[in-house]
């Protein structure tokens, strides 16, 4: 089986990007030929600063080792430094409509922060399936905030498999079903976000212990006074058990029974402290790993050349069904 996922290098990687995603890129890795993309291509989409691309995609890949990849086992690779992306991006762009980009929330969304809107933020999840579809991918672990762009990946393979005959294998998404969508802290009806979340209510995967206290000491709870896990009624407090769930290995009902008529005071501790104890052995592992700068470019030499390898043969078959002459 072949599982594939991408993940941006800019803006501080948070707990919903470690819940939604990163830890199920860790236990997806054991299931089959697994990739794992460090998307800079995609990071140039909205306002940047070159110097700080250069580190975040450093920093990032020393994150993901860290959290568990295996470069023995996993292919870690950054975007740019495989041809067949941009390539397969534009090749893709003829089998996919203006109506359909122009309908993806997270465009309509990140376009109305951004005083300048990129054709590239428009064109953004053309090349997202370009990424996905090289690879022959079966399943795609993600944050429920990609559903539709897996969904839109699907349709463009479907597409193009009708129109030029059947290349692509259509991937399914992973989405996990609790901890899917991992919302801010201070305002728990917006998803967790360097972004677009509150710099309070937003948990990097590399904050210290005291910080990440902090966070949570300070997070917005609910009116009333019990535990219990109810998204529309109690956002602020079913966020906080979904995160407890995930980080502490728990089902969300052993925790409403657990802390039947306590308040809030105590279960708020125990996620602080069940989230320092997941994310603290990756900060250390990462300041490690993160010094190593020779360690990390052969790491991510290796990825690409892997990647390369393993994405080429459907390129070549891409440009061949389309019509186009051959070197
Ligand atoms: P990105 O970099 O914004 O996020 C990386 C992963 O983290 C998940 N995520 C969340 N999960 C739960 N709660 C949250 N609050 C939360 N915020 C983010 C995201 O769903 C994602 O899985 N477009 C993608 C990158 C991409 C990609 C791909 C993904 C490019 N090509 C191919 C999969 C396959 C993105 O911007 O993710």
């Amino acid at each position: 089986m072949r599982i594939f996922s991408g993940i941006q290098p800019t803006g501080a990687k948070h707990l919903g990007n470690y819940i939604g995603a990163i830890r199920n890129y860790v236990a997806t890795q054991e299931r089959g030929e697994a990739f794992f993309c460090i998307v800079d291509l995609h990071s140039i989409t909205t306002d940047y600063e070159p110097e700080e691309l250069r580190e975040a995609t450093l920093s990032l890949a020393a994150l993901l080792f860290a959290a568990g990849l295996d470069p023995d086992r996993s292919t870690v690779f950054v975007q740019s430094h495989v041809s067949a992306h941009p390539e397969a991006a534009w090749l893709l762009g003829s089998v996919t409509s203006f109506g359909e980009l122009r309908r993806m929330t997270q465009f309509k969304e990140k376009g109305e922060q951004q005083e300048f809107v990129s054709a590239g933020l428009f064109t953004y999840p053309v090349l997202q399936a370009a990424d996905i579809l090289l690879y022959q991918t079966d399943l795609v672990p993600i944050g429920d905030d990609q559903r539709q762009h897996l969904e839109l990946s699907r349709n463009v393979a479907e597409r193009f498999n009708s129109r030029h005959g059947e290349i692509f294998r259509l991937p399914e998404a992973l989405i996990p079903e609790v901890g899917g969508r991992i919302m801010d802290l201070q305002e728990p009806t917006k998803k967790m976000s360097t972004t677009g979340g509150t710099p309070q209510g937003t948990v990097g995967v590399l904050d210290p212990p005291e910080t990440i206290r902090k966070k949570f000491k300070t997070a917005v709870t609910d009116s009333g006074t019990d535990v219990r896990h109810a998204p529309d009624d109690k956002p602020g407090i079913s966020n906080l058990m979904e995160i407890l769930a995930i980080v502490g290995g728990q089902e969300l009902s052993a925790i409403e029974a657990r802390y039947d008529g306590q308040g809030y005071g105590a279960f708020k501790d125990e996620v602080a402290e069940a989230v320092v104890a997941a994310l603290d052995p990756i900060r250390l592992r990462y300041e490690e790993l993160r010094a190593d700068t020779a360690e990390l470019d052969r790491l991510l030499a290796l990825g690409a050349g892997k990647a390369r390898e393993a994405s080429a043969p459907t390129l070549e078959r891409m440009y061949e069904r389309m019509g186009f002459v051959r070197p």
